[in-house]
Protein backbone atom coordinates (compact mmCIF):
# COMPACT_ATOMS: atom_id res chain seq x y z
CA UNK A 1 0.00 0.00 0.00
CA UNK A 2 2.71 2.33 0.64
CA UNK A 3 4.14 1.79 -2.28
CA UNK A 4 0.74 3.00 -4.17
CA UNK A 5 1.45 6.50 -2.56
CA UNK A 6 4.58 6.53 -3.37
CA UNK A 7 4.24 6.09 -6.77
CA UNK A 8 0.51 6.48 -7.82
CA UNK A 9 -0.56 5.34 -11.41
CA UNK A 10 -0.34 7.81 -14.24
CA UNK A 11 -3.44 8.57 -15.35
CA UNK A 12 -4.59 8.66 -19.67
CA UNK A 13 -4.62 11.61 -20.99
CA UNK A 14 -5.87 10.22 -23.90
CA UNK A 15 -8.87 8.47 -22.69
CA UNK A 16 -9.74 11.46 -20.42
CA UNK A 17 -10.29 13.72 -23.11
CA UNK A 18 -11.64 10.67 -25.15
CA UNK A 19 -14.11 10.24 -22.31
CA UNK A 20 -15.03 14.31 -21.82
CA UNK A 21 -15.73 13.97 -25.73
CA UNK A 22 -17.98 10.86 -25.99
CA UNK A 23 -20.08 12.38 -23.49
CA UNK A 24 -20.32 15.85 -24.96
CA UNK A 25 -21.76 14.36 -28.05
CA UNK A 26 -24.79 13.70 -25.96
CA UNK A 27 -26.97 17.21 -26.05
CA UNK A 28 -24.44 18.50 -28.31
CA UNK A 29 -25.34 22.07 -29.74
CA UNK A 30 -24.83 23.35 -33.42
CA UNK A 31 -22.49 26.06 -31.67
CA UNK A 32 -19.97 23.45 -29.84
CA UNK A 33 -21.49 23.31 -26.55
CA UNK A 34 -23.77 20.95 -24.50
CA UNK A 35 -27.56 21.53 -23.41
CA UNK A 36 -28.35 18.18 -20.92
CA UNK A 37 -31.09 20.21 -18.62
CA UNK A 38 -31.24 18.03 -15.65
CA UNK A 39 -33.99 15.07 -15.82
CA UNK A 40 -34.12 15.45 -20.01
CA UNK A 41 -33.95 12.74 -22.08
CA UNK A 42 -30.28 14.10 -22.70
CA UNK A 43 -29.30 13.47 -19.07
CA UNK A 44 -30.90 10.44 -18.80
CA UNK A 45 -28.86 9.01 -21.86
CA UNK A 46 -25.75 10.54 -20.07
CA UNK A 47 -26.42 8.76 -17.16
CA UNK A 48 -27.20 5.20 -19.04
CA UNK A 49 -23.84 6.19 -20.52
CA UNK A 50 -21.72 6.90 -17.21
CA UNK A 51 -23.56 4.08 -15.43
CA UNK A 52 -22.50 1.61 -18.47
CA UNK A 53 -18.74 3.20 -18.23
CA UNK A 54 -18.58 2.37 -14.19
CA UNK A 55 -20.46 -1.10 -14.93
CA UNK A 56 -17.24 -1.94 -17.38
CA UNK A 57 -14.80 -0.74 -14.67
CA UNK A 58 -15.67 -3.04 -12.21
CA UNK A 59 -17.94 -0.77 -10.29
CA UNK A 60 -21.36 -1.75 -8.60
CA UNK A 61 -24.02 1.10 -9.36
CA UNK A 62 -26.69 2.26 -6.39
CA UNK A 63 -29.17 5.40 -7.76
CA UNK A 64 -30.63 7.35 -4.46
CA UNK A 65 -34.09 8.91 -4.23
CA UNK A 66 -32.66 12.15 -6.26
CA UNK A 67 -31.04 10.13 -8.83
CA UNK A 68 -27.76 10.71 -7.16
CA UNK A 69 -25.78 7.63 -9.19
CA UNK A 70 -22.82 6.28 -6.44
CA UNK A 71 -20.52 3.63 -8.52
CA UNK A 72 -18.57 2.18 -6.29
CA UNK A 73 -15.18 0.43 -6.73
CA UNK A 74 -14.21 -1.82 -3.70
CA UNK A 75 -11.32 -1.44 -1.46
CA UNK A 76 -9.53 -4.61 0.04
CA UNK A 77 -10.80 -3.40 3.35
CA UNK A 78 -14.78 -2.59 2.18
CA UNK A 79 -15.37 -1.76 5.74
CA UNK A 80 -13.73 1.45 5.53
CA UNK A 81 -15.71 4.28 4.90
CA UNK A 82 -15.04 5.46 1.08
CA UNK A 83 -13.58 8.30 -0.83
CA UNK A 84 -15.77 9.72 -3.00
CA UNK A 85 -15.08 11.98 -5.89
CA UNK A 86 -17.60 13.63 -8.27
CA UNK A 87 -19.91 16.12 -10.04
CA UNK A 88 -22.32 16.26 -11.98
CA UNK A 89 -23.73 15.02 -15.39
CA UNK A 90 -26.33 18.38 -15.70
CA UNK A 91 -25.31 21.16 -17.99
CA UNK A 92 -27.21 24.97 -18.72
CA UNK A 93 -29.14 25.59 -21.15
CA UNK A 94 -26.46 26.82 -23.31
CA UNK A 95 -23.42 25.13 -21.51
CA UNK A 96 -20.28 23.82 -22.10
CA UNK A 97 -18.20 20.16 -22.51
CA UNK A 98 -16.48 20.47 -18.94
CA UNK A 99 -18.30 22.42 -16.27
CA UNK A 100 -19.29 18.94 -14.49
CA UNK A 101 -18.73 16.53 -17.27
CA UNK A 102 -15.50 17.08 -16.14
CA UNK A 103 -15.49 15.84 -12.44
CA UNK A 104 -17.24 13.11 -13.44
CA UNK A 105 -15.18 12.21 -16.17
CA UNK A 106 -11.89 12.48 -13.99
CA UNK A 107 -13.33 10.33 -10.91
CA UNK A 108 -13.89 7.68 -13.50
CA UNK A 109 -10.30 8.16 -14.87
CA UNK A 110 -8.84 7.47 -11.16
CA UNK A 111 -10.61 3.95 -11.53
CA UNK A 112 -10.02 3.29 -14.75
CA UNK A 113 -6.01 3.96 -13.87
CA UNK A 114 -6.25 2.03 -10.75
CA UNK A 115 -7.50 -1.20 -13.24
CA UNK A 116 -4.55 -0.43 -15.63
CA UNK A 117 -2.03 -1.87 -12.61
CA UNK A 118 -4.61 -4.01 -10.84
CA UNK A 119 -4.66 -2.02 -7.75
CA UNK A 120 -6.37 -2.20 -5.04
CA UNK A 121 -6.93 0.60 -2.59
CA UNK A 122 -7.73 0.00 1.11
CA UNK A 123 -10.71 1.87 1.56
CA UNK A 124 -13.46 1.42 -1.06
CA UNK A 125 -13.50 4.21 -3.67
CA UNK A 126 -17.26 5.76 -4.71
CA UNK A 127 -17.74 8.04 -7.96
CA UNK A 128 -20.85 10.14 -7.97
CA UNK A 129 -22.53 11.62 -10.32
CA UNK A 130 -24.97 14.19 -8.34
CA UNK A 131 -28.75 15.70 -9.57
CA UNK A 132 -29.21 18.51 -11.02
CA UNK A 133 -26.15 20.73 -9.64
CA UNK A 134 -27.23 23.37 -12.38
CA UNK A 135 -30.70 24.48 -10.72
CA UNK A 136 -31.76 26.28 -14.05
CA UNK A 137 -35.08 23.67 -14.85
CA UNK A 138 -35.10 22.79 -11.77
CA UNK A 139 -34.49 25.96 -9.00
CA UNK A 140 -32.60 25.49 -6.49
CA UNK A 141 -29.01 24.25 -7.87
CA UNK A 142 -27.13 21.88 -6.08
CA UNK A 143 -30.62 19.88 -5.39
CA UNK A 144 -29.62 16.38 -5.45
CA UNK A 145 -26.20 17.17 -3.10
CA UNK A 146 -28.02 19.44 -0.90
CA UNK A 147 -30.92 16.58 -0.27
CA UNK A 148 -27.96 13.81 -0.40
CA UNK A 149 -26.23 15.96 2.67
CA UNK A 150 -30.03 16.76 4.46
CA UNK A 151 -29.65 20.46 4.02
CA UNK A 152 -33.10 20.56 1.37
CA UNK A 153 -35.97 18.61 2.53
CA UNK A 154 -36.53 15.32 -0.04
CA UNK A 155 -40.53 15.96 -0.22
CA UNK A 156 -39.75 19.98 -1.53
CA UNK A 157 -36.93 18.41 -4.02
CA UNK A 158 -39.65 16.39 -4.96
CA UNK A 159 -42.60 19.02 -5.44
CA UNK A 160 -39.70 21.61 -7.39
CA UNK A 161 -41.17 21.70 -11.11
CA UNK A 162 -40.17 23.59 -14.07
CA UNK A 163 -41.59 25.83 -15.81
CA UNK A 164 -44.16 23.29 -17.81
CA UNK A 165 -45.09 22.31 -14.56
CA UNK A 166 -43.38 18.59 -14.01
CA UNK A 167 -42.39 18.07 -11.30
CA UNK A 168 -38.72 16.41 -10.19
CA UNK A 169 -40.26 13.25 -9.16
CA UNK A 170 -42.42 12.74 -12.38
CA UNK A 171 -39.21 13.31 -14.16
CA UNK A 172 -36.89 10.83 -11.98
CA UNK A 173 -39.77 8.37 -12.59
CA UNK A 174 -40.17 8.92 -16.35
CA UNK A 175 -36.35 8.53 -16.55
CA UNK A 176 -36.19 5.77 -14.70
CA UNK A 177 -33.62 7.30 -12.04
CA UNK A 178 -36.00 7.26 -8.77
CA UNK A 179 -33.98 5.03 -6.57
CA UNK A 180 -34.43 4.36 -2.60
CA UNK A 181 -32.89 6.10 0.41
CA UNK A 182 -30.71 9.70 0.71
CA UNK A 183 -27.41 10.32 2.32
CA UNK A 184 -25.76 8.26 5.12
CA UNK A 185 -22.91 6.57 2.91
CA UNK A 186 -19.99 5.62 4.89
CA UNK A 187 -17.68 8.33 2.86
CA UNK A 188 -14.46 9.48 4.64
CA UNK A 189 -13.57 12.13 2.70
CA UNK A 190 -14.95 14.03 -1.26
CA UNK A 191 -13.13 15.55 -3.75
CA UNK A 192 -14.51 17.14 -6.78
CA UNK A 193 -12.37 18.18 -9.98
CA UNK A 194 -13.65 21.15 -11.89
CA UNK A 195 -12.61 23.87 -14.34
CA UNK A 196 -12.34 27.34 -12.62
CA UNK A 197 -14.73 29.04 -14.40
CA UNK A 198 -13.64 32.08 -13.81
CA UNK A 199 -10.08 34.04 -15.24
CA UNK A 200 -8.06 33.85 -12.47
CA UNK A 201 -5.90 30.66 -13.18
CA UNK A 202 -5.37 31.41 -16.66
CA UNK A 203 -4.34 35.28 -15.56
CA UNK A 204 -1.99 33.58 -13.08
CA UNK A 205 -0.82 31.00 -15.25
CA UNK A 206 -1.15 28.14 -12.99
CA UNK A 207 -2.23 24.74 -14.15
CA UNK A 208 -3.75 24.08 -10.77
CA UNK A 209 -6.63 25.77 -7.82
CA UNK A 210 -6.19 24.34 -4.39
CA UNK A 211 -9.22 25.41 -3.69
CA UNK A 212 -9.98 26.77 0.21
CA UNK A 213 -13.54 27.19 0.11
CA UNK A 214 -16.62 28.43 -2.01
CA UNK A 215 -18.50 31.77 -1.80
CA UNK A 216 -21.78 32.70 -0.44
CA UNK A 217 -25.32 33.02 -2.35
CA UNK A 218 -28.39 34.18 -2.14
CA UNK A 219 -31.28 32.97 -4.91
CA UNK A 220 -34.21 34.54 -4.87
CA UNK A 221 -37.39 34.74 -6.96
CA UNK A 222 -39.41 38.13 -7.51
CA UNK A 223 -42.70 38.96 -9.27
CA UNK A 224 -44.06 42.79 -9.53
CA UNK A 225 -47.79 43.17 -9.89
CA UNK A 226 -48.86 46.07 -11.84
CA UNK A 227 -51.64 46.54 -14.25
CA UNK A 228 -52.24 45.43 -18.10
CA UNK A 229 -53.24 48.24 -19.70
CA UNK A 230 -53.34 49.56 -23.15
CA UNK A 231 -50.69 50.88 -24.92
CA UNK A 232 -52.40 53.65 -26.51
CA UNK A 233 -55.09 54.99 -24.48
CA UNK A 234 -53.69 54.76 -21.19
CA UNK A 235 -51.42 57.95 -19.80
CA UNK A 236 -48.25 57.66 -18.44
CA UNK A 237 -48.78 58.75 -15.22
CA UNK A 238 -51.73 56.46 -15.02
CA UNK A 239 -49.70 53.08 -15.60
CA UNK A 240 -48.89 50.41 -13.04
CA UNK A 241 -45.72 49.19 -15.21
CA UNK A 242 -44.41 46.28 -13.66
CA UNK A 243 -41.34 46.01 -16.78
CA UNK A 244 -40.67 49.62 -15.56
CA UNK A 245 -40.28 48.41 -11.67
CA UNK A 246 -38.71 45.54 -13.37
CA UNK A 247 -36.01 47.86 -14.76
CA UNK A 248 -34.86 49.66 -12.15
CA UNK A 249 -34.80 46.54 -10.06
CA UNK A 250 -32.02 45.05 -12.65
CA UNK A 251 -30.08 48.72 -12.71
CA UNK A 252 -30.23 48.46 -9.09
CA UNK A 253 -28.66 44.81 -8.48
CA UNK A 254 -26.11 45.48 -10.73
CA UNK A 255 -25.17 48.85 -9.11
CA UNK A 256 -25.68 46.79 -5.40
CA UNK A 257 -23.07 43.98 -7.18
CA UNK A 258 -20.42 47.00 -8.53
CA UNK A 259 -20.55 48.67 -5.33
CA UNK A 260 -19.87 45.61 -3.08
CA UNK A 261 -16.37 44.89 -3.44
CA UNK A 262 -15.32 41.16 -4.47
CA UNK A 263 -19.31 40.42 -5.04
CA UNK A 264 -21.32 39.40 -7.88
CA UNK A 265 -25.32 40.21 -8.44
CA UNK A 266 -27.44 38.89 -10.93
CA UNK A 267 -30.32 38.77 -12.56
CA UNK A 268 -30.41 35.88 -14.88
CA UNK A 269 -34.02 35.07 -15.83
CA UNK A 270 -37.08 37.14 -16.51
CA UNK A 271 -40.67 36.59 -17.79
CA UNK A 272 -42.86 39.11 -18.83
CA UNK A 273 -46.99 39.09 -19.14
CA UNK A 274 -48.65 39.07 -21.48
CA UNK A 275 -45.62 39.81 -23.74
CA UNK A 276 -47.05 41.60 -25.81
CA UNK A 277 -45.79 44.68 -28.00
CA UNK A 278 -49.45 47.09 -27.65
CA UNK A 279 -49.87 45.70 -23.67
CA UNK A 280 -48.37 47.57 -20.66
CA UNK A 281 -46.98 44.63 -18.68
CA UNK A 282 -49.09 44.01 -15.42
CA UNK A 283 -46.98 41.04 -14.28
CA UNK A 284 -43.14 40.22 -14.68
CA UNK A 285 -41.20 37.42 -12.59
CA UNK A 286 -37.64 37.27 -12.46
CA UNK A 287 -34.78 35.98 -10.76
CA UNK A 288 -31.81 38.08 -8.78
CA UNK A 289 -28.73 35.93 -7.23
CA UNK A 290 -25.98 37.70 -5.26
CA UNK A 291 -22.76 36.64 -3.88
CA UNK A 292 -19.85 36.99 -1.62
CA UNK A 293 -16.90 35.24 -0.05
CA UNK A 294 -17.64 37.36 3.24
CA UNK A 295 -21.32 36.44 4.94
CA UNK A 296 -21.55 39.79 6.51
CA UNK A 297 -21.21 41.54 3.52
CA UNK A 298 -23.39 39.07 1.54
CA UNK A 299 -26.20 40.14 4.46
CA UNK A 300 -25.63 43.52 3.61
CA UNK A 301 -25.99 42.84 0.04
CA UNK A 302 -29.89 40.97 0.81
CA UNK A 303 -30.74 44.02 2.69
CA UNK A 304 -29.89 46.22 -0.22
CA UNK A 305 -31.52 44.03 -2.61
CA UNK A 306 -35.09 43.98 -0.60
CA UNK A 307 -34.69 47.45 -0.30
CA UNK A 308 -34.41 48.28 -4.23
CA UNK A 309 -37.25 45.93 -4.87
CA UNK A 310 -39.57 47.68 -2.34
CA UNK A 311 -38.38 51.24 -3.80
CA UNK A 312 -39.11 50.20 -7.46
CA UNK A 313 -42.35 48.88 -6.69
CA UNK A 314 -42.93 51.69 -4.65
CA UNK A 315 -42.52 53.84 -7.76
CA UNK A 316 -44.40 52.57 -9.81
CA UNK A 317 -47.55 51.08 -7.80
CA UNK A 318 -46.87 47.63 -8.00
CA UNK A 319 -47.31 44.59 -5.23
CA UNK A 320 -44.60 43.13 -4.85
CA UNK A 321 -43.62 38.67 -4.15
CA UNK A 322 -40.07 38.15 -2.75
CA UNK A 323 -39.29 34.92 -1.58
CA UNK A 324 -35.17 33.74 -0.72
CA UNK A 325 -34.99 30.13 -2.61
CA UNK A 326 -31.45 29.81 -1.44
CA UNK A 327 -29.44 30.96 1.39
CA UNK A 328 -26.32 28.86 1.31
CA UNK A 329 -23.12 30.77 3.79
CA UNK A 330 -19.46 31.18 2.29
CA UNK A 331 -18.06 27.54 3.17
CA UNK A 332 -14.54 26.65 3.88
CA UNK A 333 -13.12 23.06 3.00
CA UNK A 334 -10.83 20.35 5.20
CA UNK A 335 -7.74 21.55 5.80
CA UNK A 336 -6.10 18.44 5.66
CA UNK A 337 -8.18 17.60 2.07
CA UNK A 338 -6.86 21.12 0.64
CA UNK A 339 -3.45 19.67 2.04
CA UNK A 340 -3.85 16.28 0.13
CA UNK A 341 -4.42 18.53 -3.10
CA UNK A 342 -1.40 21.14 -2.53
CA UNK A 343 0.64 18.47 -1.76
CA UNK A 344 -0.15 16.34 -4.70
CA UNK A 345 0.16 19.46 -7.35
CA UNK A 346 3.70 20.20 -5.94
CA UNK A 347 4.86 16.29 -5.71
CA UNK A 348 4.02 15.99 -9.81
CA UNK A 349 5.44 19.50 -10.73
CA UNK A 350 2.44 21.42 -11.31
CA UNK A 351 2.05 25.28 -10.85
CA UNK A 352 -0.45 25.53 -8.33
CA UNK A 353 -2.33 28.75 -6.47
CA UNK A 354 -4.76 28.75 -3.64
CA UNK A 355 -8.40 29.72 -4.75
CA UNK A 356 -11.68 30.44 -3.28
CA UNK A 357 -14.79 29.57 -5.39
CA UNK A 358 -17.02 31.74 -7.00
CA UNK A 359 -19.22 29.19 -8.59
CA UNK A 360 -21.01 27.04 -6.32
CA UNK A 361 -20.30 23.41 -6.36
CA UNK A 362 -21.55 19.91 -4.88
CA UNK A 363 -18.94 20.06 -2.86
CA UNK A 364 -20.51 23.28 -0.91
CA UNK A 365 -22.98 20.79 0.32
CA UNK A 366 -20.57 17.81 0.98
CA UNK A 367 -18.58 20.04 3.10
CA UNK A 368 -21.29 20.64 5.14
CA UNK A 369 -20.95 17.09 6.11
CA UNK A 370 -17.52 15.02 4.98
CA UNK A 371 -14.41 16.34 4.78
CA UNK A 372 -14.23 17.87 1.31
CA UNK A 373 -11.76 19.38 -1.27
CA UNK A 374 -11.80 20.64 -4.90
CA UNK A 375 -8.95 20.92 -7.47
CA UNK A 376 -9.68 23.69 -10.15
CA UNK A 377 -7.66 23.56 -13.70
CA UNK A 378 -8.29 26.64 -15.86
CA UNK A 379 -10.54 28.02 -18.79
CA UNK A 380 -10.19 29.64 -21.72
CA UNK A 381 -10.47 33.04 -20.99
CA UNK A 382 -12.34 31.96 -17.53
CA UNK A 383 -15.63 31.86 -20.06
CA UNK A 384 -17.68 29.03 -18.50
CA UNK A 385 -21.98 28.65 -18.82
CA UNK A 386 -21.20 29.26 -22.77
CA UNK A 387 -21.30 27.42 -25.90
CA UNK A 388 -17.47 28.51 -26.04
CA UNK A 389 -16.17 26.91 -22.51
CA UNK A 390 -13.05 25.40 -23.15
CA UNK A 391 -10.13 23.57 -21.65
CA UNK A 392 -6.81 21.76 -22.58
CA UNK A 393 -6.42 18.46 -22.56
CA UNK A 394 -2.79 18.83 -20.83
CA UNK A 395 -4.49 21.08 -17.63
CA UNK A 396 -7.77 18.26 -17.40
CA UNK A 397 -4.80 15.50 -17.17
CA UNK A 398 -3.66 17.47 -14.87
CA UNK A 399 -6.11 18.06 -12.42
CA UNK A 400 -6.87 14.51 -12.86
CA UNK A 401 -3.71 13.61 -11.99
CA UNK A 402 -4.00 15.44 -8.98
CA UNK A 403 -7.37 13.77 -7.74
CA UNK A 404 -5.77 10.44 -8.08
CA UNK A 405 -3.11 11.02 -5.78
CA UNK A 406 -5.38 12.86 -3.45
CA UNK A 407 -7.62 9.93 -3.50
CA UNK A 408 -4.82 7.42 -3.19
CA UNK A 409 -3.55 8.85 -0.27
CA UNK A 410 -6.86 9.25 1.42
CA UNK A 411 -7.83 5.67 0.51
CA UNK A 412 -4.55 4.50 1.79
CA UNK A 413 -6.70 3.70 5.37
O1 LIG B 1 -24.35 28.63 -10.15
C1 LIG B 1 -23.26 28.09 -9.98
O2 LIG B 1 -22.35 28.65 -9.39
C2 LIG B 1 -23.01 26.69 -10.51
O3 LIG B 1 -22.25 26.78 -11.69
N1 LIG B 1 -24.22 25.97 -10.77
MN1 LIG C 1 -20.49 22.82 -12.20
MN1 LIG D 1 -22.44 25.28 -13.76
Amino acid sequence: MSNLIGNPPVIDSARLWQALMDLARIGATARGGVRRLALTDEDRQARDLFVQWCRSAGCSISIDAVGNIFARRPGHNDALPAIMAGSHLDTQPSGGKFDGAYGVMAGLEVVRALNDVGVQTEAPIEIVAWTNEEGTRFAPSMMGSLTYAGLAPLAQTYASTDSEGKSMLAELERIGYKGEGCGGRAIAAYFEAHIEQGPVLEEEGKTIGVVLGGQGQFWYDVVLVGQDAHAGTTPMRRRHDALVGAASVVQAVNRIGRDTLRSCATVGHMRVEPNSRNVVPGRVSFTIEVRHPDDEQRLAMDAAVRRAVQEAAHANGLEVELQRILDQPATPFDADCVFAVRRAAEQRGFSHMDIVSGAAHDAIAMARIVPTAMIFVPCAGGVSHNEAESASPGDLAAGCQVLLDAIVRKAAG
